[in-house]
């Protein structure tokens, strides 16, 4: 089944209010997994990942420069947990954003995907946040890279979410400029994948038993931790390559080595866990069968589901083939495509 995406409220939260912003941002899927981190918020390893289209926060922002505190609603109901969150966040960028902590905030989020999905919500709402309190802070004196720099501060793989089609966060010698601070569009990207589609069957709509701030924290003493970091290194050299020529099946080889990488430092880390489902085997399973016929390639995060990445070109035939394996087993899946990332709705 197609799980259809929510159609955006946008009027009904627009204002013309000059103490309001309404701002879009995307999730995004990270072909280079960041998986481990270190002091605030820096990654182990540089990432990269294909910004989505439709699966996204809609951020409404109401805005003081008096100190009254943090109401966060998401999906029109208040939740206090999130809205403590976001003040203490706000009293820790200071150095990046000296307004922000005497900044009062009503926020009304809300995303285009179900909650129940299981899809990360937070790359596209944080990196909404971080967008919007750059915007709302600016007053000419645009810092480049903030944004994301501040989206990064909430959650790392939100740095990655305000560019696209493509963002890289994290240092490598073949990126100038490229930096663990904040994220870049991704430049040399050839035709061939400039199309490209990602279909997320919801294997499992559950909370994730662990999350990924926990996942993070274990690769810190994780007996991999250095052989990751070196072979992330090389994947992300071979991705860019492959992305830059148009090398689509050196392309999937990496992307099913860092999904399949990832959930294997999950299964050896101490304690181990395991995300994944038996249906999330049985589709990969099936996958490899049917790429006998059709080039089509996954990647997971730090999940159960599994994401399908595809070019436009073989998509009727991939959907079928989805749709078939959801009807099936009972299950949705998402169809979503290439995307660019942050805007300004009002
Ligand atoms: C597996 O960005 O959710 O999706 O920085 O603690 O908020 P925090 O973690 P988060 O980690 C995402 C990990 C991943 C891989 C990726 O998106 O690169």
């Amino acid at each position: 089944m197609v799980q259809k995406l929510k159609s955006l409220k946008v009027n009904s939260i627009m204002s013309s209010s000059p103490n309001r912003i309404v701002v879009e941002s995307p999730s995004n899927i990270a072909f280079i997994k960041y998986w481990g981190k270190y002091g605030r918020q820096y990654p182990t390893n540089p990432s990269i990942s294909m910004t989505l289209k439709n699966c996204k926060t809609i951020m409404d922002l109401e805005y003081t420069f008096e100190k009254s505190g943090v109401e966060l609603f998401f999906e029109d109901e208040l939740n206090e947990k999130f809205s403590l969150r976001i003040e203490k966040y706000l009293c820790s960028i200071e150095d990046i954003l000296p307004e922000a902590k005497d900044l009062g905030l009503k926020i009304k989020s809300t995303n285009t995907f179900p909650h129940s999905a299981g899809i990360a919500s937070s790359a596209s709402a944080m990196s909404a946040l971080g967008f919007a309190l750059d915007k709302i802070c600016t007053e000419n004196k645009s810092i480049p890279h903030r944004a994301s720099q501040l989206a990064r501060l909430a959650s790392g793989s939100a740095s990655r979410s305000l560019m696209g089609p493509y963002a890289i966060w994290g240092e490598h010698d073949l990126i100038p400029g490229s930096s663990n601070d904040y994220a870049l569009e991704a430049t040399d990207i050839h035709e061939n994948f400039l199309n490209m589609n990602d279909s997320i069957l919801l294997i499992d709509k559950g909370e994730k038993s662990v999350s990924s701030s926990a996942g993070h924290a274990l690769m810190n003493s994780h007996p991999y931790k250095e052989a990751r970091v070196s072979q992330a290194n090389e994947n992300f050299r071979v991705m860019m390559n492959a992305l830059a020529t148009g090398d689509y099946d050196s392309f999937g080889n990496v992307l099913e080595n860092e999904a399949l990488s990832l959930h294997a430092l999950m299964l050896t880390s101490d304690p181990s866990y395991i995300l994944l489902k038996p249906l999330s085997l049985e589709f990969i399973q099936r996958l490899k069968f049917f790429r006998k016929e059709m080039p089509v390639y996954f990647t997971i995060d730090a999940g159960p589901n599994i994401h399908v990445i595809y070019p436009d070109s073989i998509k009727d035939a991939v959907v079928e083939f989805i749709e078939a394996f959801t009807k099936e087993h009972k299950i949705d899946a998402i169809h979503d495509s290439i995307g660019t990332g942050a805007k300004v709705l009002s």
